[in-house]
């Protein structure tokens, strides 16, 4: 891929059998929990693979820590990494530490791919209809865990969800002839369906009342509790997005709201598109379709 689309990860062809997916992702703690800290990180980082089409293979860690952070919770964070990366059938095989103020955690993660198999976000067509494999509001519901003001269900749906990898979508998807995916991450879903309407040249439709949500989550963005990236992505987005004047203000603050290690966003023939969506449910319960691809209009998101 070139600099000039706005893919997942970097992709490099070996042959006519194999191409190399290459990404990096890190960031600092979303919980508390140092073991669960490093299973997100980890999850998040392993996903741009996923949502290339792609398998993981090898991963290096790379952690940034102050000097004062202690062992037992820098092998956590690590521990954490390194389970997610075997459950993703890869290796950790080493990596890179580095001091710094506040913790970071990520990982630069190999993948392989056929490289008729890749998968883009700039091939979304119109007729296509958009499956996402998880729930939205984990920077809103992030932001309310730690100021204490969600159920404890709540908060280990989220932590749950963010830990979990993209790699049974992936597996389900690749049964099928899918035009373009990508996951969902700190743009939220707006930025990132924006990303795949621009690089493809349509324009996405996206229906609220099929989106999937985490349980309380349209209550903390009504009470105004709203990170400040759903901000920036909300400024970033200015004149590219076209909502229907019906849709509900928090719903909007949802779709702007950054998330961390999100769903895969999939664009497929509408012709397959329920097929898929059965086989995604019978393993991932949540997957909805939650729009569709119309050909470019004067926006390049509508929202419903
Ligand atoms: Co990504
Ligand atoms: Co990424
Ligand atoms: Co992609």
């Amino acid at each position: 891929m070139g600099f000039e689309s706005s893919d997942d990860a970097a992709i490099y062809r070996i042959d006519d059998k194999i191409a190399v997916i290459h990404t990096l992702d890190l960031f600092p703690p979303v919980v508390d929990d140092p073991y669960l800290y490093g299973q997100i990180a980890a999850a998040n980082a392993l996903s741009d693979v996923y949502a290339m089409g792609g398998t993981p293979k090898l991963a290096l860690n790379i952690l940034c820590y102050p000097e004062d952070l202690d062992g037992e919770t820098i092998k956590s964070i690590l521990q954490g990494g390194y389970d997610k990366v075997r459950e993703a059938d890869a290796v950790i095989a080493g990596g890179h530490t580095l001091k710094d103020n506040e913790p970071k955690y990520g990982l630069s993660v190999i993948g392989f791919v056929h490289p008729d198999q890749i998968l883009t976000n700039s091939n979304s067509k119109a007729g296509d209809l958009l499956i996402l494999t998880k729930p939205l509001g984990t920077g809103i519901l992030n932001t309310a865990m730690k100021a204490n003001l969600i159920k404890k269900e709540t908060e280990n749906a989220i932590i749950s969800s963010m830990a979990e990898l993209n790699k049974k979508a992936y597996q389900i998807m690749s049964n099928y002839k899918v035009n373009a995916c990508t996951d969902i991450t700190g743009f939220g879903i707006l930025g990132h369906s924006y990303e795949m309407a621009a690089s493809s040249g349509v324009t996405i439709c996206l229906n609220t009342n099929s989106l999937p949500l985490h349980p309380e989550v349209r209550d903390m963005a009504k009470m105004g509790i709203i990170p400040a990236g759903a901000y920036t992505n909300r400024n970033f987005l200015e004149g590219k997005v076209k909502a229907d004047p019906s849709v509900a203000l928090e719903l909007l603050d949802i779709m702007y709201d950054p998330q961390t290690s999100g769903g895969l966003l999939i664009s497929i023939p509408e012709k397959d598109a329920y097929r898929l969506l059965n086989d995604l449910k019978a393993e991932i319960a949540c997957s909805e379709i939650v729009g569709e691809v119309i050909p470019l209009d004067d926006y390049p998101i509508i929202v419903k």
